[in-house]
């Protein structure tokens, strides 16, 4: 199939390199001409396993990529892709996705008409990879349909919502737990399923293909992440309760977890979730709700717990030692491990806290260093661990590194031996005053 994508950020540009691997003639479309050049030449803006050799193989033969909209009536889907990026009170900005929507239309309106597939089929069809809200689908339908004017009849939206995680994102993109399609139209969904068939084809496992329409497809995608990012956040609750009673959590949510109505991911209890998607999904479905008459209590509870979790551990290093004028090491800057992303990383409210405390603060991470210190220019950063360790009076770990683990000796060049762990990676031992979060 002939495939456009508008937008070449993180899932953008991961879906355009899949469909290409797939077999698909595909051509990514970006404002940013830096963009647009790195993709032609094979190579991703973004850092992500796997993404690059892709984008070498397929580069120049079945992957393009163009400024330029005037290429879509030739395409047989037109994927939109362009970031949602929040607003001052968690609803999401619709303005570049509705631009873009509007340019595709006009787009198809200037060609005339769509120019008829291989079938003789002269129909577009225009699908919403961003993720948006149930109301916002209807917005980007009316901006399509204004865009497409006379063309509109022979152009229809669908929403196809992608659950991908950073650091995995090509493996979670060819090996889905479930494709969810979100039409209006027979004709739409057998075009997803086309689409979407050398992919299937190409994995073992049985792929659970939802069909529905497009506003209930987006709302899947928000409720799949609500859903995680409460699950956290109930690990964590449960957690702190634990910790009042003396009690370890991990052990009482791994037994929990061996539940299979439960299961036993996201039970990992500590300093909390961040990154791109749970703050910004969750905040968002919030405003949304909220908009439409309804104040969703358990997430609001979600995001109170989440948000409480960095000052629980600044607490627990406050009943230990006075951080004022002290050598504060932060262990982890990244908000999971893996990448060096750094969005909502729960290392900032740390770092904010310890800065009101007036620590001296020293941080370390192994990819995300550079990031934080845009961030936060003035905190001192260590080449490693143990560097940030020496001469520390305490620690906080903050991302579960698996270097973390290792440490061993490493702590016993600090002044004062106290390590607060949020993430359960450090091994307790002899000499050190260890406090985990919540066991
Ligand atoms: C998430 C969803 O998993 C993905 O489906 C969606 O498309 C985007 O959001 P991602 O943001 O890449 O993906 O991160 P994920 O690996 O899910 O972790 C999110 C956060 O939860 C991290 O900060 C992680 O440290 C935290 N987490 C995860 C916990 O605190 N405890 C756990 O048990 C699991």
């Amino acid at each position: 199939m002939r495939v456009t994508v508008v937008g070449s950020g993180y899932v953008g540009t991961t879906l355009a390199a899949c469909l290409a691997d797939a077999g698909h003639d595909v051509t990514a479309v970006d404002i940013d001409p830096g963009v647009v050049a790195a993709l032609n030449d094979g190579h991703a803006a973004i850092h992500e396993p796997g993404l690059d050799d892709l984008l070498a193989e397929h580069a120049g033969e079945r992957l393009r990529a163009t400024t330029e909209y005037d290429g879509i009536p030739d395409a047989d889907v037109t994927f939109l892709a362009i970031g949602t990026p929040s607003r001052e009170d968690g609803s999401i900005d619709l303005g570049p996705l509705t631009a873009a929507a509007e340019m595709t239309g006009e787009a198809l309106a200037e060609a005339g008409a769509t120019t008829a597939n291989a079938d003789g089929d002269d129909r577009h069809l225009v699908v919403v990879k961003s993720t948006i809200t149930p109301p916002a689908v209807g917005e980007i339908r009316e901006a399509l349909a204004a865009g497409a004017g006379d063309a509109a009849d022979r152009v229809e939206l669908a929403t196809n919502p992608e659950f991908l995680r950073e650091g995995t994102a090509v493996d979670d993109f060819q090996h889905p737990d479930k494709l969810v399609f979100g039409t209006d139209s027979d004709w739409a969904t057998e075009r997803l399923e086309t689409l979407y068939e050398p992919l299937l084809a190409a994995t073992d496992a049985e792929v659970p293909v939802v069909r529905t329409d497009p506003e209930t497809a987006v709302m899947i995608k928000y409720a799949n992440n609500a859903f995680l990012a409460s699950k956290i956040s109930l690990a964590n609750d449960l957690g702190n309760v634990c910790k009042r009673f003396g009690l370890d959590a991990y052990e009482v949510m791994d037994a929990v977890g061996l539940d299979d109505r439960i299961s036993a991911q996201f039970l990992r209890s500590g300093v909390g979730w961040g990154g791109s998607c749970f703050p910004k999904d969750v905040d968002a479905i919030r405003a949304a709700a909220r908009e439409a008459g309804y104040e969703p209590a358990l997430l609001d509870a979600a995001v109170a717990v989440n948000d409480g979790q960095p000052e629980r551990m600044l607490e627990l290093l406050d009943d230990h030692v006075d951080a004022a004028g002290e050598r504060v090491a932060v262990l982890g800057l990244a908000f999971k491990p893996g990448t060096d992303d750094i969005r909502n990383s729960r290392a900032i409210p740390i770092i904010e806290g310890l800065q009101a405390r007036g620590a001296e603060v020293v941080g370390y991470d192994p990819v995300a260093t550079a990031n934080t210190r845009e961030r936060f220019p003035d905190v001192e950063y260590a080449e490693s661990a143990a560097a940030a360790l020496d001469g520390a009076t305490a620690a906080l770990v903050v991302t579960d590194w698996d270097e973390f683990a290792a440490l061993d000796d490493a702590f016993d060049a600090m002044a004062e031996p106290v390590v607060i762990d949020g993430r359960r990676i450090v091994e307790r031992r002899e000499g050190l005053v260890y406090e985990g979060l919540t066991w």
